[in-house]
Order: C-alpha cells, then structure tokens, then sequence
C-alpha cells in the first residue's frame, strides 16, 4: 500500500460520506462486491467438501485426538516457566517439522515464572478439617509458620467494604456466586487486593465454576502494586459455602494456611509458528491460534492442548489434501497465556507490520461444534455467512456476530481492534467451567468425533478464507 493509494482512497470514503470499506488483496483497492466475493466463497467447497471427509470419515480421523493425547500423556501440565513446557515445545516443533509443515520455529518471549510449591490449609474453629485448595498464580507465600486467623465471609466486594472494620488481622473467604467466569471471576482475579485494602491478613477465594465434587480450580490473580501483597488460594465451593453457613449461624471460624509459593525472575519460552506458505499472496496472513501452556494441575487437554493443536491438525489436513492456498495460513500456539496474554501481547507488539487478513483463536472448549463467534463489518460478516453455509453438512453453521470495537477474541482481539476480522471457535461448551484450571482438565474431557468436527470448522474457516481472491471485507483504518 502507499501513500498515494491511502490519500486517494480517503477522498473516495470521505466524499461518499458512507462508512468506508476497502479491499487489500493483491495491492489493489475495489469498491466492495459482496457478491461476487460469495461465488468465489461457494467455488472453495470441492476443497472444503473434502477437508471435512478427510476429518470426519477420512484417514485423519481420530488424528487430533490421537496427537493431543499422545502429547498431554506425555508431559501433563505445562506452566508458564517451567523446563517441562519448553520441552513440550521442542517435541511438539519436532513432532510438526515430521508432518512436513512449513517455517516451524519457536518465537522467544519473556514469560513469568511462578511456582506453587508445598500448600495446605485447615480449618481449625468451629471443628478441625482439611480444606482441598489451590494457590493462585503470583500468589506469595505465607511466612514460614503459616498464618492462623479468624476468618470473615463475605459474599461480594461491596459486603466487605461494609464490614471492613471486622476484616483486619482476619483471613477473608470470598463466597461470591457462581454468575460467569467473567463477573465471578472478580473475585479471584482482585479478590487478595481487596482484602489487603481492609487489612486482610489472606484471602481464600471460592472456585469460580457452577460445578463442583470439591475440585479447586485455580487461575491468575493480581494485586494492586500500591497496597500490601497478601497469599491468596482458591477453595471449592463445598468449603466455601459451608464456611458461609456457619458464619451466618455466628459461630466463629479459624484457618490456618501455610503456602510456600514463589515469584522467580522472568525466563523465556517460545510461541510455536508453524505454516503452509501462500501460493499467490504468500504475505497476506489468516491467523490460527490456540495456546500451548496451562496451569499446574490436570493435563490442560482442554484449556488449551486441543485449541492449540487444532492449528497443527488444520495445517496437516490441508497439506494432507495438497491443496496450497493462495494466502500463508499461520499457525501460533501462544505462550503464557494463563499470566495475562504474555505470549500474545508481545508478538502483536513484534508484528504490526504482518498483514494479517483474519485472525482466530480456539480457546473456549472444543466440544461438538456450533460454528464461530465473529468480529467484523457487516460486509465481512456476509460473507463469513456463505462460508458458514459450506459447514451445513456438519451442521456447524452458527454465526454469532459483533464489531470490531466489542468483539471478545480471546488473544486475538488486539488485531480485531486494528480492523481485522476474526474469529473463535464456538461449540457446546456448557460443562467447560467445570473442568477449566483444575485437576479434571484431561483426556476424559474431550470426544474424539468431536475433535474432527472442530478440525472440519477450523480447516474450512481458515482455507477458505485464505484462498478466496479478495480478502475478507475489513474496517479501514
Ligand atoms: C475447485 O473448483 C474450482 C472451480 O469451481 C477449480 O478452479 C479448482 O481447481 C478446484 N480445486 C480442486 C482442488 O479441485
Ligand atoms: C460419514 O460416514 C457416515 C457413515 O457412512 C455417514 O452417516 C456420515 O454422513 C458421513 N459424514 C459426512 C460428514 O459425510
Ligand atoms: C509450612 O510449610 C512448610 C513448607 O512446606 C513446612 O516446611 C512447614 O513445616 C509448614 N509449617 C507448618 C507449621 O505446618
Ligand atoms: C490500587 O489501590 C489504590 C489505593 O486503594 C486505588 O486507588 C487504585 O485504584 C487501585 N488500583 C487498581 C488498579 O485497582
Ligand atoms: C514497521 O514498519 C515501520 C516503517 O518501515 C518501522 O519504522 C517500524 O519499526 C516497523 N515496526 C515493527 C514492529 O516492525
Ligand atoms: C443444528 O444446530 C443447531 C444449532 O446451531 C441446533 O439447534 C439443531 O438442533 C442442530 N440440528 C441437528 C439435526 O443436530
Ligand atoms: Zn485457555
């Protein structure tokens, strides 16, 4: 693009006084023709008919499923910083390098390096019992000896400033309600700086799931770098509530904890790139992403082993079918991202100049699928409903759309604020929740058929998009 073609198209948008759309492909900018974007749509699905034979009664059945167990078996979790997920990603570059995909390597990154190490805590007062718990991510510790405090429950936030007097020198078990990852998990993620704030000498959070057998479930947490740095740990919401119960009954509760978490100086890992190089406009790139590191407990098969492999299982498919697109298909699996999107943050920061045409992340579950959630104009999400229609025979047509400006893509949001459309993998994922950032996230979690039905939507997603002449309609910006 140049200067002279951006100016020139400026004095097109501004003198038509509509919202202005144009078109990147091939450096050549055209007033949008939607329809003639989805013929080209509908002449993909030979191809795209055959991807989903391949996934769903072909010879890659059953090879997603195969590869992620075959890697989560091998390494289980693989936190941020540890030796164990550099590992990981040697094997799984190796593994994909053996499949014969393009520009494998690994991007390094400055990660965080937490580790839990031993943890327990007890309830002392009204009687003595064991309480199943987790730290949370950047937690403290607590001092050698522990801490043994009276405790004060609390359901909300505006509870505890309410009662703050009654907080200081206490342990505060958070109770909240499980509403949505995203309101309950408040608690977990501000819960130790609220505490701290009236003088909270701990806080314990209850699991933030709508499903328990009393499983912790841990996560990220972050303090408030202005107010005392508190330990913090999530408990189930067995523990919780009873705890809420008594409290309510006035009867006085006592726990002691006793963490030995530690924040090590940051390290590096890799975000894991893999390719199949464009045919006509090897640098216009559809982005395919998932991530490849997870909390410390379970075997993180769900959240993200499978998200992040399905950019491998695409890229294979696709190369198994040898049929190249014109556009590079781009697959990351990012790292760290359970600390805050580190993997992610850093890479968009490192390519703004990559011409990203579309962009995706599988980081919501990968149960049967429905079809994609999907940022973009309305001009994009046209066409993204024909590419849609090539999934009728799986029945994976859902579209559920939003803009640019409020479209929640996970890692990849940073670009759809940019303009980009994008996109994440949409699927009956109610149960997700029950499993996330716990010992129950494994194999068990995830159904084989399932998995090739997700790889179908993926590969149709990403191919298609990736080798329709034009590129995806987009927001000038
Ligand atoms: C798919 O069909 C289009 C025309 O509809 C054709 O140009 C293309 O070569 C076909 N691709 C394959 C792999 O058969
Ligand atoms: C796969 O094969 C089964 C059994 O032959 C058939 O019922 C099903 O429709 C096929 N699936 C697709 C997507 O073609
Ligand atoms: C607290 O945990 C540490 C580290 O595991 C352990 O050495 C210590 O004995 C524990 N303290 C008590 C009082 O249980
Ligand atoms: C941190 O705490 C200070 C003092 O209470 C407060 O003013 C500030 O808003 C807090 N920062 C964040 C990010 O919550
Ligand atoms: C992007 O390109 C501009 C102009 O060539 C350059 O100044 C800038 O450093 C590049 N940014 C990155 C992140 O590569
Ligand atoms: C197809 O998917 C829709 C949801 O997208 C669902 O309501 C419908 O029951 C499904 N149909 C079949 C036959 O599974
Ligand atoms: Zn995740």
């Amino acid at each position: 693009m140049n200067i002279v073609w951006i100016i020139t198209t400026l004095l097109v948008c501004l003198s038509v006084s509509v919202k202005c759309f144009v078109l990147q492909d091939s450096g050549i900018s055209t007033n949008l023709d939607i329809a003639r974007i989805k013929a080209d749509v509908r002449r993909q699905k030979n191809v795209t008919d055959q991807l989903i034979q391949l996934a769903v009664n072909g010879s890659a059945k059953g090879q997603l499923y195969n590869r992620l167990a075959d890697f989560v078996d091998r390494y289980g979790s693989r936190i941020s910083g540890s030796q164990n997920l550099e590992n990981s990603i040697e094997y799984i570059k190796l593994k994909m390098k053996e499949d014969k995909l393009e520009n494998v390597y690994g991007d390094i990154v400055e990660v965080p390096h937490w580790e839990r190490g031993e943890e327990s805590a007890y309830m002392m007062k009204p009687r003595y019992k064991k309480l199943t718990m987790l730290g949370l991510g950047t937690s403290i510790a607590t001092p050698p000896g522990g801490i043994h405090a009276e405790v004060l429950v609390v359901k909300t936030f505006e509870e505890l400033e309410r009662r703050a007097s009654d907080a200081v020198g206490k342990i505060i078990v958070f109770n909240q309600d499980w509403v949505s990852y995203g309101v309950s998990g408040r608690y977990r993620f501000y819960g130790a700086a609220r505490a701290a704030a009236v003088g909270g000498v701990a806080s314990l959070i209850r699991s933030v799931t709508p499903f328990s057998i009393n499983s912790p479930h841990t996560g990220s947490q972050v303090y408030n770098e202005s107010i005392k740095k508190i330990p913090t740990a999530c408990i189930t919401v067995e523990d919780a509530e009873m705890m809420w119960r008594m409290s309510q009954r006035g009867e006085r509760i006592e726990i002691f904890l006793n963490m030995s978490a530690k924040n090590f100086p940051k390290t590096l890992s890799r975000n894991v790139i893999s390719e199949i190089v464009g045919s006509t406009y090897p640098d216009e790139v559809v982005l395919i992403s998932g991530h490849i590191d997870s909390w410390d407990v379970g075997q993180g098969a769900m959240d993200d082993g499978a998200g992040a492999l399905l950019g491998w299982q695409v890229l294979s498919m696709i190369l198994q079918l040898g049929s190249r697109p014109k556009r590079t298909i781009r697959s990351i699996m990012w790292t760290a991202e359970e600390f805050g999107f580190y993997g992610s943050r850093d890479y968009f920061k490192r390519h703004k100049n990559d011409s990203f045409v579309f962009v995706s992340e599988s980081d919501m579950g990968t149960f049967k699928p429905k079809g994609l959630t999907f940022g973009g104009n309305q001009d994009a999400v046209e066409v993204m409903k024909e590419v849609m229609g090539l999934l009728s025979i799986i029945n994976a047509t859902s579209l559920v759309t939003s803009s640019t400006d409020t479209f929640d893509g996970g890692e990849v949001t940073p670009w759809v604020r940019l303009g980009v459309p994008g996109a994440m993998l949409e699927t009956y994922n109610e149960k997700y929740f029950y499993f996330h950032h716990s010992e129950g996230d494994t194999m068990e979690v995830l159904d084989s058929d399932d998995l090739d039905l997700c790889s179908a939507v993926w590969a149709v997603m990403a191919y298609t998009v990736a080798n329709i002449e034009d590129s995806l309609p987009r927001d000038f910006v």
